[in-house]
């Protein structure tokens, strides 16, 4: 596997693999890695020759600096898995060539990006689509795998890239949860034994509506439904239920007629965690 801490030198790797024809599949990631990334690159292997992984934790993203200080990395771990995976190349770019001196360019989607998670995180998803916009013309891949999990951020990211032309296929895949059902994510580790046992009302509540959804309901009697199996939890704190259009997250109240992403944030313990699944009449 190669490691390529500038820009240039990815480009050369990808640039060696168009001239032998392959195709190149990118996983963008912030490092930490756990098995729901790893579902990105298998997933990535399979659609793609060659498949490169990037390792950037994006500052743009964090609305705190504590935030993103105690955002947990672990490099050499990272490298043995991504390497263990079947990788051909990563990439790690420093700071300042993602985002030059002097640097003034965003990339939003101005509906998506300030709506839902959007309201709770002001700036999140702007940041999100400025370094992914860059990976993309960094790396050119044909295809590019986003997580289920952060449903919103992959909506947006799909419609950036339609919006943008960026000749590139979006890859939606399945959320990767722990044996429990506690969805996969680096912020898991910051979970004390207590949290992490009470964090499991997340997907218990998602797993309920799912079932309310397909016996017949409506929007607002899910939303009751999953605001009441949260709040039953002492340890959390709910702090975003949306319920919206699956494919546009656009507004959706009365009974449920077509599909719907119900996306879920709740704190335990000061750690901030999502999920998210798309329910159906
Ligand atoms: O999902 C993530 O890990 C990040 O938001 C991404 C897509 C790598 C952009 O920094």
């Amino acid at each position: 596997m190669k490691i390529c801490r500038t820009i240039a030198d990815c480009r050369s790797a990808v640039a060696s693999y168009r001239r032998a024809d392959e195709s190149v599949g990118l996983v963008p990631t912030m490092g930490y890695l756990h098995d729901g990334h790893m579902a990105l690159v298998a997933r990535a292997r399979e659609a793609a020759d060659r498949v490169v992984a990037t390792i950037f934790v994006n500052p743009t993203q964090f609305g705190e600096a504590a935030d993103l200080d105690a955002y947990p990395r672990d490099e050499d771990r990272d490298f043995a898995l991504l390497e263990a995976a079947g990788v051909d190349c990563v990439l790690v770019p420093p700071v300042c060539e993602v985002y030059p001196e002097g640097d003034e360019t965003i990339v939003e989607t101005t509906r998506m990006a300030n709506m839902l998670h959007g309201l709770v995180r002001p700036g999140h998803f702007r940041g999100v689509t400025t370094v992914v916009a860059r990976l993309f013309n960094f790396v050119q891949p044909d295809i590019a795998c986003f997580g289920e999990k952060d449903y919103q951020q992959l909506q947006i990211v799909r419609r950036m890239t339609r919006d943008l032309g960026f000749p590139i296929e979006i890859i939606g895949v399945p959320t990767v949860r722990e044996a429990d059902g506690l969805a996969m994510s680096s912020r898991n580790v910051r979970l004390g034994a207590e949290d992490r046992q009470a964090a499991l009302v997340l997907s218990r509540a998602l797993a309920a509506a799912d079932e309310a959804a397909a016996r017949g309901t409506s929007i607002e009697a899910l939303q009751a439904l999953i605001a009441d199996t949260i709040n039953g939890e002492p340890r959390a704190t709910l702090r975003g239920l949306d319920i919206a259009g699956a494919e546009d997250l656009s507004q959706i109240t009365g009974p449920l007629t077509s599909p719907a992403a119900i996306m879920l944030s709740a704190e335990f313990g000061g750690v901030l965690l999502l999920d998210q699944r798309v329910v159906s009449p």
